[in-house]
């Protein structure tokens, strides 16, 4: 991987990690996922977020930052926009090398910093409206945008390229080659990042999305020419349309979304399975996309990122011991913990002799406050009847008819 420019004094620096790995020890990474870090020149040296510190990673970017000219040495201010180790692991192995820079953090992050790492240098803390002259014209400007992801966050602004270095918002999974800009990419490759957004959205920002709507309102703020984020491409063609896209993103918060429903069933002996097609049919038959995964099937992460851009959601599962078939369990407690709120709902479901599902579901909704609005259930002792399978279709139908009219405009 090489150090690219981004803009006249800022480079972006950068590492994959790659399929092998599970994000946060939970996210699978099909396509990988890039950590980027930038270096800003003026007449002294910053750099923006990092990477972490796995094996061989700090490594890439001391190289990196030998090809723009950069020595290691020379770099006078790390400026942490949030502490979580896929930024910051790396600095234990450049604390070996010099102490003679400053990290310029929040309060927050100071409190932080401390906890993860014993870090032996200065540190000056920093809050809104704070900045740093680099010189030569070069400058940094700090905005707190806490909790996007963490308490610590802000954001840095430069304001002579209008570059915005936002962390952890604006950003993807997915990894980058040597293009990292959007101008560099054709509207397909665009369109691929806009899906992994939606992922890393859904797995890793969504609980934050009021933090990111207050956010991008303070981000509008500034006159911000090019968004180089520390995960995904750099936007500086449109950075309009990854802003765009996370409004949406955090709009779905409240519920409604795309219209479209995801159907997430799960069964033992198929008598529940049996009665998802009719749902589907139902669904579709009003126009509407039915998106499905079966579980444990299917990872939750992509669950997640289905239910985030869904208005309704089909939930279909047993009764297992007295309670609902528990990988359904897991993953609707999975919808409640990351905040899928407000969606329109139909449960259904097989039972043998007590039930039990149900009650089950009613509690991990009311648990989570998720605010799902039920149409209602629709449950069979053993094998659903034909009479019961038609109701399936007219209940898919009319969940339909109700995601059509709730759904956000098409943005
Ligand atoms: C391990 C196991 C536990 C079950 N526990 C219950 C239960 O507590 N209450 C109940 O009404 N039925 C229970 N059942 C019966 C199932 O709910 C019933 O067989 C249902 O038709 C299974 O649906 P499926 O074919 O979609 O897996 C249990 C079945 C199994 C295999
Ligand atoms: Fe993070
Ligand atoms: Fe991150």
């Amino acid at each position: 991987m090489r150090a690219s420019e981004v803009t006249d004094g800022i480079f972006r620096l950068s590492a994959n990690i790659g399929s092998d790995i599970l994000f946060e020890g939970i996210w699978p990474l099909p396509h990988g996922a890039a950590m980027n870090s930038y270096i800003v020149k003026g007449r002294e040296v910053a750099i923006v977020d990092g990477v972490c510190g796995w094996d061989g990673v700090p490594e890439t970017l001391y190289a990196q930052m030998e090809q723009i000219g950069v020595d290691v040495k020379d770099i006078r201010y790390v400026i942490i926009n949030h502490t979580e180790p896929d930024h910051t692991g790396w600095l234990k192995s450049f604390q070996e090398i010099t102490r003679d820079f400053e990290v310029v953090i929040t309060q927050k992050g100071l409190d932080l910093a401390k906890a993860f790492y014993s870090l032996d240098v200065k540190f000056r803390t920093v809050a809104s409206g704070d900045g740093i002259d680099l010189g030569n014209g070069r400058k940094l400007v700090f905005e707190e945008t806490p909790n996007v992801h963490w308490p610590d966050t802000m954001v840095t602004f430069e304001p002579s390229t209008g570059t915005l270095m936002p962390c952890d918002a604006f950003g993807t999974f997915g990894a980058i080659g040597e293009a990292p800009c959007d101008d560099q990419l054709d509207e397909s490759q665009l369109r691929f990042f806009e899906m992994e957004a939606l992922r890393y959205y859904a797995n890793i920002v969504a609980r934050f999305s009021p933090s990111v709507i207050r956010a991008i309102e303070k981000v509008k703020g500034l006159d911000v020419r090019i968004i180089a984020p520390g995960h995904g491409p750099i936007w500086r063609k449109d950075p309009r349309r990854i802003v765009r896209l996370y409004e949406r993103f955090a709009a779905f918060a409240k519920g409604p979304a795309e219209p479209i429903v995801t159907v997430l069933w799960g069964t033992m002996y198929g008598n529940t399975g049996q009665a998802v097609p009719p749902v589907v049919d139902g669904i579709v038959s009003e126009g509407v996309e039915a998106v499905v995964h079966q579980a444990p099937q299917t990872h939750i992460s992509d669950i997640l990122a289905s239910a985030w851009k869904s208005t309704g959601i089909v939930l279909a599962m047993p009764t297992y011991e007295y309670k609902m078939f528990p990988p359904m369990a897991m993953v609707v407690d999975e919808l409640g913990r990351k905040s899928v709120k407000g969606k329109l709902a139909l449960r259904l479901g097989s039972f043998g002799w007590s039930g039990g599902a149900q009650a089950e579901l009613d509690e991990i909704i009311e648990r989570h406050k998720m605010g799902w609005r039920f149409l209602e259930q629709v449950e069979f002792k053993g094998a659903a009847s034909a009479e019961q399978l038609e109701l399936l279709y007219l209940r898919g139908k009319e969940l339909a008819r109700q995601v059509k009219e709730a759904a956000l405009p098409v943005g």
